[in-house]
């Protein structure tokens, strides 16, 4: 695997392969942040790995299957250059965009594993994760399933999306884990009660996902309403109404340590959360969103800025005070199999 100089690199997982400690989240050139430009998404995709990136991030459900697809050339052009994550476990429904139902079972993540290197164009996936948690299978099972996958050849490495720690250690024990994707920000800390005093005991890697509170933490956009009608941000409770304005004003310190620096909102954020790594002396791995080179290059300046303690001691109170909930109230089930 090739590194460059800009950015540092750590392991994938205990013993795993050395990868750039920041990566890119692709899902929104598929889908859900309004329309992509193709050509600038692929630039952007190349530029990535010119600066270090090497973790690149998808999912199967992603434009519904759309994501794996638009990824698979790029893929396959730097295939020892490059670690491709993807994952299984959310299930939609056309007809019914605010459906989310999870499934896995052992019939369903063999069928989505080879649906994935298919579209992706591959014959094994590096980093594969179970997406979401189904109530109804044990996470032993779940793990028990992806290690056959691994066995087979079909999987180089595991990963975990949203799991507390317990899950963790539970996963942990029937497989190695190398991953846990969930999301970590100013805005979102949950995961710093279980999951990650559980990650850095195990050497579990984290990855971080809306690094940038979905685009909110940099100041592009101050409510739901300035975005695409067909825009996800749009339902979120963060983003919209008295929430929004609320959380808006939070920004603040972010912004006025970003004029100090002479830096971005983006990069406080991103800074920010290599800095509570290391406060848990954590491995991470970020993976910002973006279909932009210019942003790109911004995102990846940030995995090197140092943010002063009491600029930390700014920012600390900020995520007690969000008002609104991670996700709206979607339809959460187990794939309508209950
Ligand atoms: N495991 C899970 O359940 C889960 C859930 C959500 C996401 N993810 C993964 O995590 C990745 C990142 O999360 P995310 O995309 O939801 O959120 P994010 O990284 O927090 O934010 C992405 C948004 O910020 C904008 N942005 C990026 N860099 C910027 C900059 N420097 N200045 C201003 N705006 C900037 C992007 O717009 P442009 O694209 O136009 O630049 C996009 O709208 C996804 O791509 C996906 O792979 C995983």
């Amino acid at each position: 695997m090739s590194t460059t100089a800009s950015l540092p690199t750590t392991t994938l997982g205990a013993g795993g392969p050395l990868i750039g400690t920041q990566g890119l989240g692709c899902m929104g050139m598929s889908e859900f942040y309004g329309e992509s430009d193709p050509a600038e998404s692929w630039a952007t995709l190349e530029r990535a790995l010119e600066l270090g990136v090497t973790l690149f991030d998808t999912a199967d459900v992603y434009g519904a299957g759309h994501n794996e697809e638009f990824l698979s050339e790029f893929v396959r052009a730097h295939r020892d250059d490059l670690l491709i994550a993807t994952k299984f476990g959310i299930v939609r429904k056309a007809d019914d965009p605010a459906f989310r139902g999870f499934d896995n079972s052992p019939g369903y993540i063999r069928a989505s594993v080879d649906a994935s290197l298919r579209r992706l164009g591959v014959d094994a996936i590096d980093l594969y994760y179970m997406h979401r948690r189904d109530p109804l299978v044990p996470i032993e099972d779940t793990v028990g399933v992806m290690a056959e996958l691994v066995a087979a050849g079909k999987v180089r490495a595991l990963g975990l999306s949203e799991v507390t720690g317990d899950e963790l250690r539970a996963a942990h024990a029937v497989h190695p884990i190398a991953a846990v994707q969930s999301e970590w920000s100013l805005f979102s800390r949950d995961v710093e009660r279980t999951a990650v005093p559980a990650a850095a005991e195990l050497g579990v890697t984290f990855v971080p996902y809306s690094p940038l509170g979905r685009g909110f933490l940099t100041g592009a956009f101050q409510s739901a309403g300035e975005l695409d009608q067909s825009d996800f941000r749009r339902f979120q409770p963060r983003f919209t109404g008295e929430n929004a304005a609320h959380n808006a004003e939070l920004l603040a310190p972010l912004a006025a340590i970003g004029e100090a620096h002479g830096i971005s909102r983006a990069q406080v954020a991103l800074a920010w959360v290599h800095a509570r790594a290391a406060v848990h002396d954590l491995a991470v791995v970020p993976i910002p969103g973006t279909r932009k080179r210019s942003r790109l290059a911004e995102n990846v300046a940030a995995a090197t800025t140092r943010l002063s303690a009491e600029e930390l001691a700014t920012l600390e109170p900020i995520a007690g005070q969000v008002a609104g909930t991670r996700y709206a109230d979607m339809t959460f089930t187990s794939a309508g199999r209950e």
